[in-house]
């Protein structure tokens, strides 16, 4: 995806001129413009150190909601940089390259997930976080990995529910509630593919190590978990638990924040089923780049649009979490 406004322009970024003090320059653009840089644990190490707040997608929402800053910088991937926006529209919310997608996103067009909700008349729409602002504005009410169980345990046992998109999160939130949520089939290209063999041969070897899964991971990974959670929860146990070797089966991004945190504990990436790929990386948040990060605060562009009336549906259904979250 690319802003054609600024490519019909002819807009072209310069290349940081040679000998700049990116860090430095980063920081001083912050101060000088009153922005905020927020990063996700899937960024890469050093996007992560310099950023303001690193989080998983409920607490950059959350953070989004309460911040004073007149620039927020979402080091993240393109939703989480509409969610934002439509938390704050009055504040100019960038995204440091708009090809930052999310697989698991685009596996839900609007125009088929709408027939599928009128498909089910009098179901409730739960939409993961990750979805594009015009799946939301489809949604009653939406979730991520950190709240999804809360938040469908707060709505009557009888309630009929749809849930979108992640089919391995609904199936997992599926087989702890007793619930039978029906489920949109769509998926994350870096979750899918992480081995349930590779991690049981990986666990032989380390047979003291605790497995920590996402649940975007399928339901066999799920199983053998010893903590199924979002990637700040996995994080938070890995520095609680007493065990000091762990097979993380999520984005290999977190692994930074981790060996961070505990430097004298040993955390072991969970394999994909392909041994020749890094497909435990999510090259749609590895495109956020120091340099895309400082041109993007010099020429406050790229910058996310959402329409008005897109946003003014959407924005509920996030307020809806935020609240259900903070009860
Ligand atoms: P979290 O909600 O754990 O941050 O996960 C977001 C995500 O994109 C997982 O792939
Ligand atoms: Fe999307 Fe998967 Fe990347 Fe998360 S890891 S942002 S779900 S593509």
């Amino acid at each position: 995806m690319v802003d054609n406004k600024w490519e019909a322009a002819g807009f072209v970024t310069e290349p940081v001129p040679e000998g700049t003090d990116m860090k430095a320059e980063i920081r001083r653009m912050c101060s000088e413009k009153n922005a905020v840089i927020m990063a996700h644990y899937y960024t890469q190490g050093e996007i992560q150190d310099i950023a303001d707040f690193v989080g998983d997608s409920l607490a950059l929402a959350q953070q989004a909601a309460k911040t004073d800053a007149d620039i927020i910088v979402m080091c993240g991937v393109h939703f989480m940089g509409e969610t934002n926006k439509i938390l704050c529209p009055d504040k100019k919310v960038l995204v440091p390259d708009l090809n930052a997608t999310c697989s698991l996103a685009e596996s839900c067009p609007p125009k088929e997930f709408g027939a599928f909700v009128k498909a089910h008349p009098g179901h409730t729409v739960i939409s993961y976080v990750n979805t594009t602002a015009a799946i939301k504005a489809l949604t009653d009410v939406v979730v991520t990995s950190g709240n999804a169980l809360k938040i469908v345990n707060s709505l009557p046992k009888d309630e009929k529910i749809i849930f979108g998109p992640d089919r391995n999160l609904g199936n997992y939130i599926n087989s702890i509630t007793g619930r039978k949520m029906v489920l949109w089939d769509g998926a994350c290209h870096v979750h899918e593919k992480f081995s349930l063999e590779r991690i049981l041969a990986l666990k032989a070897e380390h047979p003291q190590a605790k497995i920590l899964v996402h649940p975007e991971c399928k339901g066999p990974v799920v199983k053998v978990a010893d903590k199924v959670g979002s990637t700040a929860a996995l994080l938070k146990f890995s520095q609680e638990d007493e065990a000091t070797e762990f097979i993380v089966a999520t984005e290999s991004g977190i692994l930074h924040k981790m060996q961070q945190a505990c430097p004298q504990k040993t955390f072991l990436p969970a394999p994909p089923d392909d041994s020749t790929c890094a497909c435990n990386e999510c090259n749609y948040m590895k495109l956020i780049t120091m340099e895309k990060l400082y041109n993007c605060l010099r020429y406050e562009w790229p910058e996310i649009k959402v329409s008005k009336q897109v946003a003014e549906k959407a924005v509920k259904c996030i307020n809806r979490m935020l609240d259900l979250s903070a009860q």
